[in-house]
Protein backbone atom coordinates (compact mmCIF):
# COMPACT_ATOMS: atom_id res chain seq x y z
CA UNK A 1 0.00 0.00 0.00
CA UNK A 2 2.20 2.27 1.07
CA UNK A 3 5.02 1.70 -1.60
CA UNK A 4 1.90 3.01 -4.24
CA UNK A 5 0.39 5.95 -2.19
CA UNK A 6 4.01 7.69 -1.25
CA UNK A 7 5.63 9.20 -4.95
CA UNK A 8 8.73 8.11 -4.65
CA UNK A 9 11.64 10.88 -3.27
CA UNK A 10 8.82 11.68 -0.77
CA UNK A 11 9.68 12.91 2.62
CA UNK A 12 7.45 11.40 4.52
CA UNK A 13 5.89 12.58 8.35
CA UNK A 14 5.01 9.98 10.69
CA UNK A 15 2.62 11.30 13.70
CA UNK A 16 2.44 9.01 16.95
CA UNK A 17 5.31 6.64 15.82
CA UNK A 18 4.80 5.17 19.41
CA UNK A 19 7.68 2.34 19.88
CA UNK A 20 8.80 2.97 16.06
CA UNK A 21 8.75 -0.09 15.09
CA UNK A 22 6.63 0.68 11.84
CA UNK A 23 9.05 3.35 11.23
CA UNK A 24 12.01 0.70 11.34
CA UNK A 25 9.72 -1.71 9.01
CA UNK A 26 8.27 0.54 6.76
CA UNK A 27 11.50 2.92 5.97
CA UNK A 28 13.85 -0.30 4.82
CA UNK A 29 11.33 -1.25 2.93
CA UNK A 30 10.78 1.45 1.33
CA UNK A 31 14.12 2.64 0.33
CA UNK A 32 12.63 5.23 -2.71
CA UNK A 33 11.82 7.26 -0.05
CA UNK A 34 14.10 10.35 0.31
CA UNK A 35 13.33 10.21 4.64
CA UNK A 36 10.91 9.52 6.94
CA UNK A 37 10.73 11.78 10.07
CA UNK A 38 9.40 9.85 12.70
CA UNK A 39 7.68 11.40 15.76
CA UNK A 40 5.12 11.32 18.67
CA UNK A 41 3.39 13.83 21.90
CA UNK A 42 5.32 11.41 24.35
CA UNK A 43 9.22 12.37 25.06
CA UNK A 44 9.02 8.78 26.53
CA UNK A 45 8.40 7.19 22.48
CA UNK A 46 11.61 8.89 21.13
CA UNK A 47 14.09 6.88 23.11
CA UNK A 48 12.24 3.74 21.49
CA UNK A 49 12.29 5.26 17.85
CA UNK A 50 15.38 6.11 18.23
CA UNK A 51 16.37 2.79 19.23
CA UNK A 52 14.48 1.08 16.74
CA UNK A 53 15.46 3.11 14.07
CA UNK A 54 19.22 3.48 14.88
CA UNK A 55 21.06 2.28 11.13
CA UNK A 56 17.93 2.32 8.84
CA UNK A 57 18.76 4.81 6.45
CA UNK A 58 16.68 7.41 5.39
CA UNK A 59 15.05 7.56 9.20
CA UNK A 60 15.65 10.69 10.73
CA UNK A 61 15.87 11.53 14.31
CA UNK A 62 12.64 11.96 16.53
CA UNK A 63 10.78 14.41 16.68
CA UNK A 64 8.79 15.96 19.73
CA UNK A 65 4.98 16.72 17.58
CA UNK A 66 1.94 17.32 19.56
CA UNK A 67 -0.56 17.23 16.66
CA UNK A 68 -2.66 19.89 19.00
CA UNK A 69 0.31 22.04 19.07
CA UNK A 70 -0.54 25.48 17.03
CA UNK A 71 3.71 24.81 15.97
CA UNK A 72 4.53 21.73 14.40
CA UNK A 73 8.50 21.76 14.25
CA UNK A 74 8.69 20.62 10.96
CA UNK A 75 8.65 23.14 7.93
CA UNK A 76 7.97 20.90 4.62
CA UNK A 77 6.82 17.32 3.83
CA UNK A 78 5.68 15.18 0.74
CA UNK A 79 3.41 12.81 3.14
CA UNK A 80 2.25 12.34 6.06
CA UNK A 81 1.55 8.62 7.56
CA UNK A 82 -0.62 8.25 11.02
CA UNK A 83 -1.51 4.78 12.29
CA UNK A 84 -3.94 4.28 15.24
CA UNK A 85 -3.71 7.39 16.47
CA UNK A 86 -7.04 8.73 15.92
CA UNK A 87 -9.45 6.24 17.65
CA UNK A 88 -7.01 6.73 20.92
CA UNK A 89 -6.97 10.32 21.10
CA UNK A 90 -10.09 12.91 22.07
CA UNK A 91 -11.94 13.52 18.59
CA UNK A 92 -10.03 17.30 18.95
CA UNK A 93 -6.52 15.21 17.56
CA UNK A 94 -8.11 14.63 14.59
CA UNK A 95 -9.25 17.68 14.21
CA UNK A 96 -6.42 18.88 14.89
CA UNK A 97 -4.57 16.36 12.63
CA UNK A 98 -6.74 16.98 9.75
CA UNK A 99 -5.78 20.90 10.03
CA UNK A 100 -2.02 20.68 10.40
CA UNK A 101 -1.84 18.23 7.30
CA UNK A 102 -3.71 20.41 5.10
CA UNK A 103 -1.50 23.66 6.32
CA UNK A 104 2.00 21.38 5.99
CA UNK A 105 1.36 19.57 2.82
CA UNK A 106 1.90 20.29 -0.48
CA UNK A 107 -0.87 20.38 -3.09
CA UNK A 108 -1.17 16.71 -4.03
CA UNK A 109 0.32 15.44 -0.88
CA UNK A 110 -0.64 12.55 0.97
CA UNK A 111 -2.34 11.97 4.12
CA UNK A 112 -2.41 8.48 4.83
CA UNK A 113 -4.64 6.96 7.67
CA UNK A 114 -5.03 3.38 9.09
CA UNK A 115 -7.35 1.79 12.05
CA UNK A 116 -10.45 0.79 12.64
CA UNK A 117 -13.73 3.17 11.61
CA UNK A 118 -17.21 3.03 11.94
CA UNK A 119 -18.71 3.01 8.10
CA UNK A 120 -22.43 4.78 7.91
CA UNK A 121 -22.67 4.86 11.83
CA UNK A 122 -22.36 0.84 12.19
CA UNK A 123 -19.19 -0.93 13.73
CA UNK A 124 -17.64 -3.02 10.28
CA UNK A 125 -17.04 -6.18 13.25
CA UNK A 126 -18.32 -7.21 16.36
CA UNK A 127 -14.68 -7.36 17.59
CA UNK A 128 -14.80 -3.21 16.20
CA UNK A 129 -17.94 -2.67 18.62
CA UNK A 130 -15.84 -4.59 22.25
CA UNK A 131 -12.68 -2.50 21.09
CA UNK A 132 -15.00 0.49 20.85
CA UNK A 133 -16.31 0.08 24.12
CA UNK A 134 -13.15 -1.35 25.91
CA UNK A 135 -11.31 2.67 24.62
CA UNK A 136 -14.32 4.42 25.97
CA UNK A 137 -13.73 2.54 29.55
CA UNK A 138 -10.46 3.78 29.56
CA UNK A 139 -11.37 7.22 28.16
CA UNK A 140 -14.76 8.80 27.36
CA UNK A 141 -12.80 10.70 25.09
CA UNK A 142 -11.33 7.87 22.92
CA UNK A 143 -13.43 5.75 20.27
CA UNK A 144 -13.56 4.30 16.88
CA UNK A 145 -14.13 7.18 14.43
CA UNK A 146 -17.01 7.37 11.73
CA UNK A 147 -15.15 7.19 8.59
CA UNK A 148 -17.77 9.72 6.88
CA UNK A 149 -17.07 12.24 9.94
CA UNK A 150 -13.48 12.02 9.57
CA UNK A 151 -13.96 12.82 5.77
CA UNK A 152 -15.97 15.98 6.84
CA UNK A 153 -13.15 17.39 8.99
CA UNK A 154 -10.33 16.68 6.11
CA UNK A 155 -12.92 18.17 3.70
CA UNK A 156 -12.88 21.27 5.87
CA UNK A 157 -8.75 21.22 6.18
CA UNK A 158 -8.49 20.96 2.66
CA UNK A 159 -8.37 17.10 1.94
CA UNK A 160 -9.92 14.94 -0.51
CA UNK A 161 -10.60 11.49 0.48
CA UNK A 162 -9.32 9.58 -2.49
CA UNK A 163 -9.10 5.67 -1.43
CA UNK A 164 -10.36 3.33 1.14
CA UNK A 165 -8.90 0.06 1.41
CA UNK A 166 -10.09 -2.66 3.65
CA UNK A 167 -7.11 -4.29 5.47
CA UNK A 168 -6.84 -7.34 7.75
CA UNK A 169 -8.25 -7.33 10.93
CA UNK A 170 -11.16 -5.35 10.25
CA UNK A 171 -8.62 -2.00 9.81
CA UNK A 172 -9.24 0.36 6.80
CA UNK A 173 -6.06 2.25 4.95
CA UNK A 174 -7.89 5.85 4.14
CA UNK A 175 -5.42 7.48 1.42
CA UNK A 176 -6.39 12.05 1.56
CA UNK A 177 -4.77 14.33 -0.97
CA UNK A 178 -4.11 17.51 -0.21
CA UNK A 179 -6.44 19.86 -2.91
C1 LIG B 1 -1.91 3.41 20.00
S1 LIG B 1 -0.42 4.26 19.87
C2 LIG B 1 -0.03 3.96 18.16
C3 LIG B 1 1.45 3.87 17.95
C4 LIG B 1 1.85 3.35 16.57
N1 LIG B 1 1.44 4.26 15.52
C5 LIG B 1 1.26 1.97 16.35
O1 LIG B 1 0.32 1.82 15.56
O2 LIG B 1 1.75 1.02 16.98
C6 LIG B 1 -0.94 5.93 19.88
C7 LIG B 1 0.24 6.90 19.86
O3 LIG B 1 -0.28 8.21 19.68
C8 LIG B 1 0.50 9.10 20.43
N2 LIG B 1 -0.30 10.32 20.64
C9 LIG B 1 -1.35 10.48 21.47
N3 LIG B 1 -1.82 11.73 21.38
C10 LIG B 1 -1.07 12.37 20.46
C11 LIG B 1 -1.07 13.69 19.93
N4 LIG B 1 -1.94 14.61 20.38
N5 LIG B 1 -0.17 14.01 18.97
C12 LIG B 1 0.72 13.10 18.53
N6 LIG B 1 0.78 11.83 19.01
C13 LIG B 1 -0.10 11.47 19.97
C14 LIG B 1 0.80 8.33 21.70
O4 LIG B 1 1.91 8.88 22.40
C15 LIG B 1 1.06 6.93 21.15
O5 LIG B 1 2.42 6.73 20.85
Amino acid sequence: MLRRVFPEDSRVLEIAAGSGQHAAFFAAHLPSLRSWQPSDADPDALASIAAWTEGVKSVLPPLLLDVTADDWPIASVDAIVCINLIHIAPVAACEALMRGAGRLLPVGGVLYLYGPYRVAGEHTAPSNAAFDRSLQERDPAWGVRDLDEVTRTAEAAGLRRAEVIPMPGNNLSVVFHRE
